[in-house]
């Protein structure tokens, strides 16, 4: 495992300043020691309030946690009975970790929530160690993992805006304290007047930098547009094998690791399906819980391919317990990102790909393979044993084909490049020699009959 973090955050533009929690872990040299905290508020019934389980959330936080790269030196579910409004945690539990912060010499402890920047400033001057919570622990991997111009910018951008709400509020307390005199004056409140002017300058000049960007990601666009063939996205939660199985049905060499958000930006290639359809294949970040919103709203446009897509495969692994619940995780986020999935009729056709099927019993498989031939739209597979991705392929081209062009036409002779095209991209049932060119009779994808055609008139 590499840490991917340290060149880039030596050339990070507006590093010079420093706010709570972000960016303090691309500056450490040697690994950092973590403890993840999952604190959960009980209900009198002795429940947590969330769906999922509190140890479930707490093994998401700690596999978020290794994502970047850290020495973990181990986490906790901490119930409450109560949020406390300086500490989150009760005095005893804060004595705990005093102790065990100090005996195992932990650098970082990552709160699995959110805290306000009061509770984490009190925690971290009463715990005696570095503090941040679920969103800067987001960002952190983030920013490990932004690959492209327009995901860093966007990476940038959320944390600067994350920082500039906690600054903010800084300052009004201040203000407060300080009965509102007028006089601008004190160390304390001068570096976060300071702070918030570079903030703010920054920020307008990243949002100016990304309408650059997203100006050119148009026309690359509007070039891919002009690509032949159906784009198929790969979407799923982190972690569930997305990498995985798009290096099996490309046999391309793409970061594949049991690391969370191996992936940040998508990535695109062609794939030759057996019968002669070309498709563009395409794999995403992975989808999580409770993406704090600035980051949804900041990746919009990295998951625009998954929006254009006439296709999307989503992967589930099925052997994780939560395995329901983050299906509708996925469904949700694609759903504000505008993306309408279609069992059938309008909208964007999913197929689910359950995954992972080499990890279950006998008994399990034989039910989702039972599951499998009733719905067709479900195949169950092993990215890893590559069990099933024919049948997976089957699934895309019949789906994909089911709106296929029936047409006849006469080729010329001397138009090559067409009669070339449709060996290339058709299925072809009927091929004979006639007196003006060659008959042909084949099934063809609707939307790359329509590219070639515009790009020939
Ligand atoms: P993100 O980039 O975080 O979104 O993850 P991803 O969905 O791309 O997952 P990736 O392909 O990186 O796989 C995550 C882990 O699951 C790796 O350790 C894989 O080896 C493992 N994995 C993927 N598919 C399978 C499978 O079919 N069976 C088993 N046993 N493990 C799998």
């Amino acid at each position: 495992m590499t840490k991917k973090t340290d060149d880039r955050s030596a050339e990070r533009p507006g590093g010079g300043w420093s706010t709570e929690g972000l960016g303090y872990l691309q500056a450490q040299e040697a690994k950092s020691k973590v403890y993840v905290l999952h604190p959960f508020v009980r209900d009198r019934a002795g429940t947590s309030h969330t769906k999922r389980s509190p140890e479930a959330r707490l093994e998401e936080a700690m596999g978020l946690a290794f994502a970047i790269d850290v020495e973990l030196v181990g986490g906790e579910t901490v119930a409450l009975r109560e949020r406390r409004p300086a500490t989150l945690i009760g005095v005893g539990k804060i004595a705990e970790l005093k102790t065990f912060v100090a005996d195992n010499e932990v650098d970082l402890l990552i709160f699995d929530c959110e805290l306000s920047p009061g509770q984490q400033r009190n925690l971290e001057r009463e715990i005696k160690t570095k503090v941040i919570d679920r969103t800067a622990l987001i960002l952190e991997i983030f920013g490990a993992r932004a690959s492209t111009k327009e995901g860093e910018l966007q990476v940038e951008l959320a944390h600067l805006e994350y920082q500039r709400s906690r600054l903010v509020r800084s300052w009004t307390h201040l203000e407060r304290q300080r009965g509102g005199s007028g006089f601008m004056g004190g160390p304390g409140e001068t570096q976060i007047e300071a702070d918030r002017r570079i903030i703010a300058d920054r920020i307008t000049r990243i949002k100016r930098q990304l309408e650059q960007v997203t100006r050119t990601r148009t026309l690359h666009r509007a070039r891919r547009q002009k690509v032949p063939y159906p784009i198929v996205a790969l979407v799923g939660y982190t972690n569930a094998g997305k990498s995985t199985l798009f290096n099996r049905l490309t046999k391309a060499e793409v970061l594949a690791e049991d690391m969370l958000f191996a992936t940040l930006d998508p990535t695109m290639r062609a794939l030759d399906l057996p019968n002669g359809r070309r498709i563009i294949l395409s794999d995403t970040v992975g989808f999580i819980s409770e993406l704090p919103t600035t980051l949804v709203a900041a990746f919009r446009a990295t998951l625009e391919e998954v929006c254009e897509a006439d296709l999307i495969i989503h992967v589930r692994d099925a052997s994780h317990p939560d395995s329901n619940i983050q299906k509708l995780d996925v469904e949700g986020v694609l759903a504000e990102l505008g993306v309408e999935l279609a069992e059938e009729g309008e909208g964007t056709p999913v197929i689910e790909a359950l995954n992972k099927i080499d990890l279950m019993d006998n008994e399990a498989q034989a039910a989702l393979l039972a599951l499998d031939e009733r719905r067709g739209r479900t195949v169950a597979i092993s990215g890893l044993t590559g069990d099933g991705c024919e049948r997976l392929i089957e699934a895309v081209d019949k789906l994909l084909g089911t709106g296929d062009l029936d047409i006849q036409m006469t080729v010329p002779y001397s138009d090559g490049a067409t009669q070339a095209w449709l060996h290339a991209n058709s299925r072809i049932l009927s091929e004979e020699q006639g007196e003006d060119g060659i008959r042909f009779q084949v099934l063809v994808d609707p939307v790359a009959w329509a590219k070639y055609s515009n790009r020939r008139s």
